[in-house]
């Protein structure tokens, strides 16, 4: 993967030769054009509304699941791998450029646990209580004081046949238990930001969503390929 601005260019190594000339990108222009249509690689059409408003109203967003694509498994190890796995996909089998993201909660002390297990630890049903009361279970089993936690956001933007970007936006925080709070989603009630004395579950969720590794990936993304 090249290095550019703050975000990674991956290749599919096979076409490596046409967007690389003397180290520079070449052949296309990486920008997100005001206006167009981008895939989102995603079957949860709740999404729309929330990726719409992260980038600015300004582009025409259709879900994977509304063209009838296929899920892929999620079988890389990283979140930023994920996100490229899911945005390629979409962009191949749809032919347009199509945005994925991969997200999740790392504990410092379970080696970065759940990370891109973070839906599965919830079960088939979803059920972020269980997740939650999973992850207290284990920092006992590991006999740990260690509360340090982040929530990180991968997001890949990627070109059908083409190269892909990808960005990652971190949070930092402390877990608290038992849970507290009823807003958010997941594992917010158990989080508390960095800089903050209540947990995502409690705090206003305008002020989470404008601090969130999800905001933080999304300037990323915009500072790459929209400004
Ligand atoms: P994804 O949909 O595969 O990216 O899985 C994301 C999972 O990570 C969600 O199901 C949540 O469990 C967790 N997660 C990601 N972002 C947040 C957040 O902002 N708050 C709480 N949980 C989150």
């Amino acid at each position: 993967m090249l290095r550019w601005k703050s975000c990674y260019i991956s290749f599919n190594d096979i076409k490596l030769w046409q967007w690389i000339v003397t180290g520079r990108v070449v052949g296309m222009k990486l920008r997100l054009i005001k206006g167009m249509r981008l895939v989102a690689a995603t079957h949860n059409p709740g999404k729309v509304p929330e990726i719409k408003a992260l980038l600015g109203g300004h582009y025409d967003v259709v879900t994977a699941g509304q063209l009838n694509l296929p899920e892929p498994e999620e079988t890389e190890t990283t979140f930023v791998g994920n996100a490229l796995l899911k945005a390629r996909h979409a962009a191949d089998l749809s032919g347009e450029v199509a945005l994925a993201d991969d997200s999740g909660l790392s504990v410092a002390a379970l080696d970065g646990a759940p990370g891109v297990f973070s839906a599965r630890w919830a079960g088939p049903d979803k059920d972020f209580a269980l997740a939650m009361q999973k992850v207290e279970e284990r920092l006992e089993e590991v006999r740990s004081d260690d509360r340090r936690a982040w929530f990180t956001s991968a997001l890949a933007v990627a070109w059908p046949n083409g190269p892909a970007v990808v960005v990652e936006g971190r949070l930092d925080g402390l877990l608290t238990f038992p849970p507290r709070g009823a807003r958010g989603f997941g594992y917010d009630p158990l989080f508390i930001p960095e800089g903050y004395d209540q947990t995502f579950g409690e705090l206003d969720p305008a002020l989470k969503d404008s601090i969130s590794h999800r905001a933080l990936a999304f300037a990323k993304l915009k500072a790459a390929l929209i400004d």
